[in-house]
């Protein structure tokens, strides 16, 4: 009997678990706009639609556009980063709450439940967008010894800037917005977000209708 009620309640755990993560469709990675009129049409729009959703296959298109594992066999990335380091995490900030997202299994692992996109920036209109992404430095993958902090500040801004590039050009390529936001209130995400002292947030990105 015992036995049964533990079995019983691990199953229950389990599935509150996987209830609260996001596991995302496989993303499509064939077609889209050609890339030079991507290039030509780019460009930083605000005027979201309030409270529309992205679809789950939406959500992990961009995602993988962002960062994605393009090529499975080495593990790498849609954007580059030095030394392949991989250094930058995104979290995603959604109505439903934040999440973390996971390459590897393609899911998003809930972080905190609630809706938090009004805060993680100064301008109004980042409440707005579907997905507010946000940017995190992981430092203790940058392993070179005695890297000084202006190089790990440029390689952090060099990679984010890589992956922020192929999210407007993502968005381009959908019809979605995009803007990039730097004016992000690093207290705020740092509590929403629960981060450690080696995790930096860098930037933010408001994507959505
Ligand atoms: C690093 C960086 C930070 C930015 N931060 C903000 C921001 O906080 N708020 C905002 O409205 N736009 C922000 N932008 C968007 C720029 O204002 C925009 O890219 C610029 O005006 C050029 O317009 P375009 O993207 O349409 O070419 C940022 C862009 C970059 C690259």
């Amino acid at each position: 009997m015992k036995k049964i009620s533990t079995f019983i309640l691990t199953i229950l755990i389990m599935t509150n678990i996987t209830a609260q993560n996001i596991q995302l469709p496989k993303p499509q990675t064939e077609g889209g706009m050609p890339l030079m009129e991507a290039l030509k049409k780019r460009e930083t729009k605000r005027d979201f639609i309030k409270d529309k959703e992205f679809s789950l296959q939406m959500l992990s298109n961009l995602l993988w556009a962002a960062n994605g594992i393009s090529r499975p066999e080495s593990g790498k990335r849609t954007a580059p980063s030095a030394v392949n380091w991989q250094h930058v995490d995104i979290f995603v900030s959604l109505k439903q709450g934040v999440f973390l997202m996971n390459y590897e299994k393609n899911i998003l692992e809930l972080i905190k439940k609630g809706d938090f996109r009004s805060q993680i920036g100064q301008q109004d209109f980042v409440g707005d967008a579907s997905a507010v992404l946000i940017y995190v430095s992981d430092r203790t993958k940058m392993l070179r010894e005695g890297m000084s902090d202006e190089t790990k500040v440029f390689y952090e801004a060099t990679y984010s800037g890589n992956i922020s590039q192929n999210v407007g050009l993502f968005a381009t390529s959908e019809n979605l917005k995009n803007v990039i936001i730097g004016s992000i209130i690093k207290e705020n995400i740092i509590k929403i977000l629960n981060l450690k002292e080696h995790q930096k947030p860098l930037l933010g990105h408001a994507v959505g209708y």
